[in-house]
């Protein structure tokens, strides 16, 4: 494996890395007290990645993000031209044992598949990546993978290195730092602004075409505070409590169907192209 960083823009030889550092995190089998651990499975650059994570996602920063892209105003394109898009991120990953990012796709989606979900819920399996097209755009790593959190408000400590959030900007606002923040009580987590990333430039993308529980399941999927350590109560609603449930369900396959087999890409391609088309037209707005 050629060991030069893929891009400039952030320490990860490849985005996969960070997804990699949170399989590892929450291992089968691996208790809470375990988990507490994390820093063992943090090597010295996603340890770097977290840092500037912390410290550059401020409010401010994920306001004019959400302007630049959440508007959708960039692009129309295909699920598929996206997904071909996205794959032009693995040039320097080892093409025999790294697997492509359609591949983590399909991965992904196949499990779910043979588990006799929905269609949507084998869907939302499918494009639950294509957010981080992000990168290609230039944006830094920071601003595209890593666990999500709410700014605005106080940082809950289920967060990982929650000590690097002392650089950021926002923890010297008072306002900012008691637990609802700039929020109300059981606002619901619509109203609340998490880091931005990929999940949520997917979920903007998509919204329109996919049921409430995938948009959630794309929304938050990297939300693990909330969704794996049940911080952030105090901010969600009791729809978000509900749909939660799906939250869940979702991430075992994110974080699980990496060991699986290689998918046979070919053989699958015909079921896939014929789902996407169910639910979405040719192009959508990016
Ligand atoms: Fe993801
Ligand atoms: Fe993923």
């Amino acid at each position: 494996m050629t060991m030069q960083p893929r891009t400039d823009n952030g320490p990860l030889q490849q985005l996969d890395q960070w997804d990699d550092f949170v399989a590892t995190r929450y291992r089968q089998g691996k208790s809470e007290e375990d988990f507490r651990n994390y820093k063992a499975d943090a090597n010295p650059t996603v340890t770097e990645f977290y840092r500037q994570n912390h410290a550059f996602q401020t409010l401010d920063f994920v306001l004019s993000k959400k302007a630049e892209y959440c508007g959708l105003h960039r692009d129309r394109q295909s699920i598929w031209e996206m997904a071909e898009y996205l794959n032009t991120l693995v040039d320097d990953s080892d093409p025999d044992t790294d697997l492509t990012q359609i591949e983590h796709l399909l991965q992904t989606a196949e499990a779910i598949r043979k588990d006799g979900h929905p269609r949507w819920f084998i869907l939302a399996g499918f494009v639950h990546d294509l957010g981080k097209v992000l990168c290609l755009y230039g944006e830094p790593q920071w601003a595209v993978v890593g666990d999500t959190f709410p700014v605005g408000c106080g940082y809950s400590d289920q967060i990982v290195f929650p000590e690097f959030f002392a650089a950021n900007p926002d923890s010297k606002i008072p306002e900012y730092r008691t637990d609802y923040g700039i929020y109300e009580p059981n606002c619901g987590l619509d109203k609340v602004h998490l880091s931005f990333g990929h999940d949520e430039y997917i979920y903007q993308a998509t919204r329109g075409y996919l049921p409430e529980e995938a948009q959630y399941m794309l929304r938050y999927h990297s939300f693990y505070a909330a969704h794996r350590h049940g911080a952030y109560r105090h901010l969600m609603n009791a729809q978000d409590e509900r749909m939660f449930e799906w939250v869940r369900k979702f991430n075992q396959y994110d974080l699980y169907s990496k060991g699986r087999e290689r998918p046979k890409t070919q053989e699958i391609l015909p079921y896939y192209q014929d789902l996407v088309s169910e639910f979405f037209p040719d192009r959508i707005a990016w």
